[in-house]
């Protein structure tokens, strides 16, 4: 039977949902897949994981129409010679312009053969006060109906690998230039928020999950205090799992009912956690 690595990041669980779905609808069509959180592997792992597998597949989350850090390293790191049949997706809320075919340009150059390319329409996990109005759900029955549509589309993305036919979605010119034009500001302000998320020491209790949850070991505990140290990725995990809410936002506390906590009720976000920090 033909193996297939999915490798993945999720800062709140949506890719990681649709990572262990695919991994799922693709074992049901005889392709033997598993995924696997890029934090849970050390980057000579991959390089094994890669070279016995004869599919590879990339997941990540799309922030301001580009790929999360950890991801962007994480393919930087791997390289592939000679080239193997890969396929790359990402989570978006609404829109993420070129997201996917950005990720598959990337992974092109080290050497992958993309032959597959799709976007998820997943629940919004921004929780932070960045408009009056909230962006993020955390309603069981809303983030059903967004985990429906997707499930759809893992088993079209799925029967397509599984027949070897090209599929790309969302690869056209105005995605292009809409992913640029998001793009470009977001990279230019990222490093302004680097240091954006800190916990509030009035609702602060110390109980140092969010410590243990960052993946970029921005969050440290010193004196009593958790302080940051300007690597954040603004994956949002902290925010999200507080029990107290009490990470700030550029200073400003959480209002609009509770945080988006995951793509279903019960969701644990130690499945993402691992040691190889990649900022
Ligand atoms: C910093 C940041 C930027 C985001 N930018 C976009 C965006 O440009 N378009 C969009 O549709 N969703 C955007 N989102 C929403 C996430 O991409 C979406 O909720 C994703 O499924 C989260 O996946 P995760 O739970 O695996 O981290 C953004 C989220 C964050 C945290
Ligand atoms: S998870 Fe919340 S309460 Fe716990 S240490 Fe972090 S900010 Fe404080
Ligand atoms: S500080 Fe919070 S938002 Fe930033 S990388 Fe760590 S867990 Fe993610």
């Amino acid at each position: 039977m033909p193996k297939a690595s999915i490798f993945y990041f999720s800062g709140t669980g949506n890719t990681w949902w649709v990572a262990n779905e695919l991994a799922a609808a693709l074992s049901q069509r005889r392709i033997e897949a598993s995924a696997y959180s890029i934090e849970q592997i050390a980057a000579g792992r991959a390089a094994e994981l890669v070279a016995a597998s004869d599919l590879v597949g990339f997941g990540y989350p799309i922030y301001g129409s580009d790929l999360p850090l950890p991801m962007q390293r994480f393919i930087v790191e791997i390289e592939v010679r000679p080239a193997k049949p890969a396929f790359v997706f990402c989570t978006q809320w609404l829109w993420s312009g070129d997201g996917a075919s950005l990720g598959a340009a990337m992974l092109r150059a080290r050497g992958f053969e993309v032959r597959w390319g799709e976007h998820f329409h997943m629940p919004s996990n921004v929780s932070v006060p960045v408009l009056p109005w909230p962006l993020h759900t955390d309603a069981p029955p809303a983030k059903a109906k967004y985990l429906r549509h997707s499930s759809f589309r893992v088993q079209r993305l799925a029967e397509h690998i599984a027949q070897g036919r090209l599929f790309y979605r969302g690869f056209n010119t105005l995605s292009t230039v809409a992913g640029l034009l998001q793009r470009a500001p977001y990279r230019r302000h990222l490093h302004k928020f680097r240091d954006a998320l800190a916990p509030d020491p009035a609702r602060c209790t110390r109980c140092t999950l969010c410590v243990r949850l960052c993946p970029t070991d921005n969050l440290l505990l010193e004196h009593d205090t958790i302080r940051t140290v300007g690597r954040c990725v603004l994956c949002l995990r902290c925010y999200s799992f507080c029990p107290e809410y009490a990470m700030l936002y550029c200073g400003r506390a959480h209002r609009h009912g509770p945080p988006f906590r995951g793509p279903s009720l019960g969701f644990d976000p130690f499945a993402l956690i691992g040691p190889h920090k990649r900022f």
